[in-house]
């Protein structure tokens, strides 16, 4: 019999969550928790790649497990765990790089990136899509909704899944590891930052979804734009503003923001300031349900404990075919 379609996503807690995730992957994953079986993890394994301080990432894990939860996770149809709760992740991931080749891991674009960005060349972070290729094939997963940068990753996984299953496969047992699809969407494809760029922790470019109305106003104003006078016409396509507003206005919002634009006689700083109004509201009903889990603490681990639970038995099962497959 077909199980459900099993769909399951991971987060680094590195920092502090701003829109680009949430609309480039926390709302789709939400989403799709009423699709098939969710499954939704903290990172922390592979935050260890680029943080090393412990208190941090133990605050940031439990911060973005309350985020989620506040964006609007629900913890009786997703399953919700951090990484590191399903060590078995690592087993698998070993015996994954015995079939990867070095030569796939060079050409990985966010390894190529960070190492450019001065990270140092540790064999973590080379190997770090064999990790999240291990993540992804150990819940036997379908569906995995990522943003655009993850699409590279999700093909190495399918390829080494690919080469798993044509090493160790056989006619009488079947396929080893199922293969996932990546879900990108196109409208959130990347959600660019105050200065244009794509909005990342690592740029300095953000606006966090959880900031103080102050904050958020201010990250908001300091979208870098180009000196067009207030009276002149404005080129509506290549604006950061009117891309990001379209994320939380209507059509006919956008349109009419986009009317505007064209005209003229409207500053870039009423135009920001529509956009902040728009984004405060947008996550207003969010952050009423984070002060309420803020009230009941204990609730976040109960419900970590449960994901992790869920979690564990799935990788078991998986694990112990694959432990058989290749000879365990
Ligand atoms: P960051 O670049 O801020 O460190 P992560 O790499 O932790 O973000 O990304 C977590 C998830 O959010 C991934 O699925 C990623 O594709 C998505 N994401 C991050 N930034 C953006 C963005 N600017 N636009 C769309 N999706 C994004
Ligand atoms: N690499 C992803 C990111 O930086 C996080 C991640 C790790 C992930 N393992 C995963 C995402 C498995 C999807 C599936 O955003």
């Amino acid at each position: 019999m077909k199980r459900n379609v099993r769909i399951l996503s991971g987060i680094q807690p590195t920092g502090i969550l701003h829109i680009g995730n949430y609309f480039g992957m926390m709302r789709p994953a939400i989403a799709l928790q009423d699709e098939g079986e969710a499954l939704y993890f903290i990172a922390d394994y592979h935050a260890l790649t680029s943080l090393r301080d412990p208190l941090a990432l133990r605050e940031n894990s439990r911060r973005v497990a309350l985020d989620f939860l506040a964006c609007g996770l629900n913890p009786d149809k997703a399953a919700l765990f951090r990484q590191s709760d399903v060590p078995q992740v690592t087993e698998l991931a070993w015996i994954l790089s015995t079939v990867t080749p070095v030569s796939r891991l060079e050409l990985a674009h966010s390894y190529k990136d960070k190492i450019a960005r001065g990270a140092t060349a540790a064999a973590g972070l080379f190997t770090y899509p064999v990790l999240m290729a291990a993540d992804i094939l150990i819940y036997d997963s379908d569906i995995v909704p990522v943003g655009k940068d993850q699409k590279q990753h999700l093909e190495i996984a399918r390829d080494i899944a690919t080469r798993i299953n044509e090493t160790f496969g056989s006619m009488r047992e079947g396929q080893v590891l199922n293969l996932p699809e990546a879900r990108i969407q196109a409208q959130t494809e990347v959600v660019p930052g105050i200065d244009g760029q794509k909005m990342s922790k690592s740029y300095g470019n953000t606006i966090d979804i959880f900031g103080d109305e102050k904050e958020m106003r201010k990250r908001v104003m300091s979208i870098v734009t180009d000196s067009t006078p207030v009276e002149a016409p404005k080129d509506p396509d290549t604006s950061t503003i009117v891309q990001l507003y379209a994320l939380v206005a209507s059509k006919e919002e956008v349109e009419e923001m986009r009317e505007q634009f064209r005209k003229g006689g409207c500053g870039y700083g009423d135009f920001k300031k529509q956009l902040f109004e728009k984004l405060w509201d947008y996550f207003a009903p969010m952050r009423k349900r984070r002060d309420e889990i803020l009230r009941h603490q204990d609730y976040i681990e109960s419900v970590l404990a449960q994901g992790a639970g869920r979690a564990n038995s799935i990788a078991d099962g998986v694990m112990k075919r694959v432990r058989k497959a290749v000879g365990l």
